[in-house]
């Protein structure tokens, strides 16, 4: 029988770097892309269009956007908080874009400067602008699980936020587990809960690896009927609002933990291999 597609969103040239203390070369950035680029995905999240005194890694968002070569058949994405984000990723054309908020009002406060409630209200504009130019919006929810300020997190929570941002138009809504601390028990909690709400297949997995529970989290999510999974090459990442939070879980190992689970994501592993060494040659040293 042929076998299910399951999908890994690349997040190395923007969660994953976003994180390093060291200011990565443009060029590095860029060769990084390409080198994902190469290994067959259909989205990378390039980098992020936000304050540059809040995330100074990010700073060279319009040269990195510009700079990478466009791979037939990829769709390369950015974080767009605000209007002014939006309109200086669209300048430099980006084919997808992110609004990001949050199911914990103090991450929404040290992340983004504002409430939950006023979050929406800045990604609405966003979310209209987006609609107007055929741009895919996808959303962000982060602290699914807990959060690095105010401890566990209430499932309902999660699934309001995730709600609102399906109402905007996001296609996609991915849960972000941002300090890596969800337990197969706690993200099954937390899926029931926000699956009364959206569909699995407007959802997506963005697991931390912090405590080492990721892949068995993406088992969960699989369960509930998730498809869609972020990762970063060699686990790079961070969030530089959620003190403590380790990397992403490394694309190599969602890639072999889908595939041996029967489902075909379409990516080279010799080529993912090399993007993952060279992504990690980019850490700052320790
Ligand atoms: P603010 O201070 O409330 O906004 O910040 P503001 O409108 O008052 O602007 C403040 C300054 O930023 C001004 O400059 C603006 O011009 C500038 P100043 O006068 O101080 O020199 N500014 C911008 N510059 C460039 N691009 C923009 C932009 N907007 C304003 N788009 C703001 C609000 C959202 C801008 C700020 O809080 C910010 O940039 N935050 C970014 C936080 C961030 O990027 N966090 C990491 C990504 S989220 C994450 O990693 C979690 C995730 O991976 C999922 C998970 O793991 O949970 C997605
Ligand atoms: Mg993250």
């Amino acid at each position: 029988p042929a076998r299910e597609s399951a999908t890994i969103v690349e997040m190395a040239p923007r969660d994953g770097l976003q994180n390093e203390p060291r200011l990565v070369a443009t060029e590095d950035k860029i060769r990084l892309v390409d080198l994902l680029s190469d290994c067959g995905y259909g989205r990378i999240e390039v980098t992020s269009f936000v304050s540059p005194r809040w995330v100074p890694q990010m700073a060279d968002a319009p040269a990195v956007m510009t700079g990478i070569l466009r791979r037939a058949g990829t769709r390369y994405a950015a974080l767009t908080p605000n209007m002014r984000g939006f309109e200086a990723a669209l300048a430099a054309r980006a084919d997808e874009v992110a609004v990001f908020a949050s199911a914990s009002e103090s991450f929404s406060e040290k992340n983004i400067n504002c409430s939950i409630a006023e979050s929406i209200e800045r990604f609405r504009p966003v979310a209209e602008a987006s609609r107007r130019h055929g741009v895919p919006l996808r959303g962000y929810v982060s602290c699914v699980v807990e959060c690095p300020y105010e401890g566990a997190i209430a499932p309902a929570a999660v699934a309001r936020v995730t709600r609102l941002l399906a109402e905007l138009g996001c296609y996609e809504i991915s849960l972000g587990d941002t300090i890596g601390s969800g337990t197969p028990e706690s993200v099954d909690r937390m899926l029931t809960t926000v699956r009364r709400e959206v569909d699995a297949k407007a959802l997506a997995g963005h697991f931390h690896d912090t405590s080492g529970r990721a892949l068995e989290n993406i088992g969960v999510a699989l369960e509930h009927g998730l498809r869609v999974f972020d990762a970063s090459a060699g686990g790079l990442g961070g969030c530089p609002y959620a003190p403590g939070a380790a990397g992403n879980v490394d694309s190599l190992e969602v890639r072999a933990f889908l595939e041996t689970r029967g489902f075909n994501t379409g990516l080279d592993l010799e080529k993912l291999d090399r993007a993952g060494a060279f992504a990690r040659s980019l850490r700052s040293a320790a």
